[in-house]
């Protein structure tokens, strides 16, 4: 493969409806996953029976890496690898090798739910990931073991946080999806545990993602109200964002012990610079979290369409994007309830 496909005279930044450009690549590289959590993958849909993409279903990694390039032309300099499970998608180290000597892309990361970190963080690291996130609900066993459908181990995903930092994969962030009654308490404890450790915690306000979950707005507990909890134990400033359209917003412990995010898509939502494209495993593309439906860009590619031509159709996605469902929400689940949502193991979150 060349290393410039198009010519740089067909780099072009397309805005969507909203003036938003793309910016940001999510990529899902597996929809299987070796945990079950709740609010994402229930057990009794997710069961042995159930069926996930055969291997030739999925985006090879060529296919992948040909498609980043031309994202790269429209503007992506971000990728993040998704799953499912990343990490059960066999060789991923030789994909993040060719993603990141990709001209034009600034940063490589991966979301992983840790358990199989601790075996691949140094291989990781060498094929040049620039940094990692691992989902962690709590430090509590058996409400760890609730919200991961009861797979996998809390020793192993500490263990892979740990194998990350030595690795280098930093700085680690970790995403804890708050749900209320459910872990809700058990948020100052994993402060404690990662405070002046340099780990970032991020709570995630449980969302409406998908069809599965049973998502009610009582179990959303509110960023603003998590704050003043965690405020109370340790005092909190407000921190600038990083980048414009970052996700968390950031606050310091007032007594220089780190950094902690919160995400926070019910109560606040962050449409406005929302720069994020994703594509599934099986090559569709979404333009927002909650889409219900996407482009196939896979079976354009395997009938031999020319880059051009995939640039162009893109593009066109790109263009005619309107999504903003995190501030209509209320708006579209009384409208469109039955319509059904892309799931989130499937698009990786
Ligand atoms: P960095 O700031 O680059 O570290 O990445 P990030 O904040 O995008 O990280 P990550 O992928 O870990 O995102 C954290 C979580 O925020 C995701 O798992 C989702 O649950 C949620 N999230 C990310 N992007 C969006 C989005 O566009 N819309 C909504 N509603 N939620 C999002
Ligand atoms: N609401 C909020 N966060 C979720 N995640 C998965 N499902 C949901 C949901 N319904 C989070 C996971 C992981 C990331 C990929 O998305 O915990 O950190
Ligand atoms: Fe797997 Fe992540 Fe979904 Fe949990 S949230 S089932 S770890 S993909
Ligand atoms: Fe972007 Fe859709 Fe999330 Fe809004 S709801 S921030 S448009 S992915």
């Amino acid at each position: 493969m060349t290393d410039v496909l198009v010519p740089l005279s067909r780099l072009r930044s397309p805005r969507d409806t909203l003036g938003r450009p793309i910016r940001d690549l999510r990529i899902s590289v597996m929809d299987r996953c070796n945990f079950r959590c709740p609010y994402c993958m229930p057990r009794d849909t997710f069961h042995d029976g159930y069926r996930f993409l055969k291997t030739s279903e999925r985006l090879s990694f060529d296919e992948i890496v040909r498609l980043t390039r031309l994202f790269v032309h429209l503007g992506v300099r971000k990728i993040r690898l998704t799953g499912g499970e990343p990490l059960l998608r066999a060789n991923l180290p030789d994909l993040i090798g060719d993603l990141t000597s990709i001209p034009g892309i600034e940063d490589v990361a991966l979301t992983t739910n840790g358990v199989l970190l601790a075996r691949h963080a140094a291989e990781l690291k060498a094929a040049g990931l620039n940094r990692i996130t691992v989902s962690l609900d709590s430090l509590d066993p058996a409400i760890f073991s609730r919200m991961s459908g009861g797979f996998g181990g809390l020793d192993d995903v500490l263990d892979g946080i740990e194998h990350a930092r030595s690795a280098g994969l930093v700085p680690i962030k970790i995403n804890t999806v708050v749900q209320r009654g459910v872990n809700d308490h058990t948020v100052l404890d994993l402060l404690e545990r990662f405070r002046g450790t340099g780990v970032i915690v991020r709570f995630i306000e449980y969302m409406d993602v998908g069809n599965r979950n049973d998502w009610r707005p009582d179990l959303v507990v509110p960023s603003a109200e998590l704050a003043a909890r965690i405020s109370e134990r340790w005092p909190l400033v407000p921190l600038e964002s990083n980048y414009p359209g970052e996700v968390a917003k950031r606050y310091a412990f007032a007594d220089g012990q780190g950094e902690i995010g919160f995400i926070s898509s019910v109560s606040q939502p962050f449409c406005g610079d929302c720069s994020r494209a994703r594509l599934s495993s099986d090559g569709v593309l979404y333009t927002c979290l909650f889409a219900t439906h996407g482009t196939n860009l896979r079976d354009v590619v395997r009938a031999g369409a020319s880059d051009d031509e995939l640039l162009e159709l893109i593009e066109r996605v790109w263009t005619a994007r309107a999504d903003r469902y995190s501030e209509l929400r209320a708006q579209i689940r009384s409208s469109q309830a039955s319509q059904s949502k892309v799931e989130m193991f499937y698009i990786g979150g």
